[in-house]
């Protein structure tokens, strides 16, 4: 964490690519969903983002950033993360000074993010709703594990009987599968295809053989893109 490029040790992986992190979250996760030219659908009142490992919260502040540009007047952003293991408020302060230098842009969502943050996590609140832009952008970050967490939200849509509220698109962020075998499981994948609707879109920096299949059986058509960097391919696809 000290250099600026935050680092687990506990996964011995760094939380997103240190050769560009900004432009990997532009291409992985917006593009492949087709951000930003979706926000601005004047017929969608609320887009639904969900992500697995919200880690230092790049990839929310980066589709913050970009929805705030786009977005039509009418539409909110509900964004909704899961993460097993948060960063403290004070660990989070730290990454983005040096994010404010790298990506300027940036500046603002960091600032709203860090006076919403919690200072510290107990065990007894994992469920935390920031309103953050007047109302533009509601952030739900879940501490929990992924597939348990969006359990949680499956158990919370089905008693309010709702379909609306499922997601419209997903990104599947978290260690590599061979860093973090244990959240890759076809009960994660069952889940987020659980909390889809049909032409709920879907992306994921890896293109490990265990996930395309994974999500194939759980009910997306997948494909491969050529990735950025040192990444050979990466994958994105629809619910069906
Ligand atoms: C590659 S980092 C995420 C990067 C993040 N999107 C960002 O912008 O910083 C992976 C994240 O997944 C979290 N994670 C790992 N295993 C998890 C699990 N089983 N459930 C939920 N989150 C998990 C890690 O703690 C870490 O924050």
């Amino acid at each position: 964490m000290e250099s600026g490029e935050p680092f687990s040790e506990q996964f011995q992986d760094f939380y997103f690519s240190t050769d560009g992190g900004l432009q990997e979250t532009e291409y992985v996760f917006l593009k492949q969903n087709g951000f930003p030219q979706r926000f601005n659908k004047p017929e969608s009142t609320i887009l639904r983002i969900g992500e697995t490992g919200f880690g230092t919260g790049l990839n929310f502040l980066v589709t913050a950033y970009h929805f705030l540009h786009a977005a039509h007047l009418n539409c909110t952003l509900e964004y909704t993360a899961i993460e097993k293991y948060p960063l403290s408020k004070a660990q989070l302060e730290q990454v983005y000074c040096t994010f404010k230098k790298t990506w300027p842009q940036l500046a603002l969502c960091c600032s709203e993010l860090l006076q919403s943050y919690p200072e510290n996590f107990d065990h007894i609140e994992n469920h935390f709703r920031f309103k953050l832009f007047n109302g533009k952008i509601c952030l739900n970050l879940l501490i929990d594990d992924a597939t348990a967490g969006l359990k949680q939200l499956l158990s919370c849509a089905s008693k309010e009987d709702n379909n609306e509220k499922k997601i419209d698109a997903w990104y599947l962020d978290g260690f590599a599968p061979a860093k973090n075998p244990d959240m890759w499981q076809q009960d994660l994948f069952e889940a987020l295809a659980n909390l889809s609707h049909t032409g709920t879109t879907i992306s994921t920096f890896t293109s490990a053989g265990i996930v395309r299949r994974g999500l194939i059986e759980a009910g997306f058509n997948m494909s491969k893109a050529p990735g950025l960097g040192k990444k050979r391919e990466i994958l994105f696809g629809v619910k069906k």
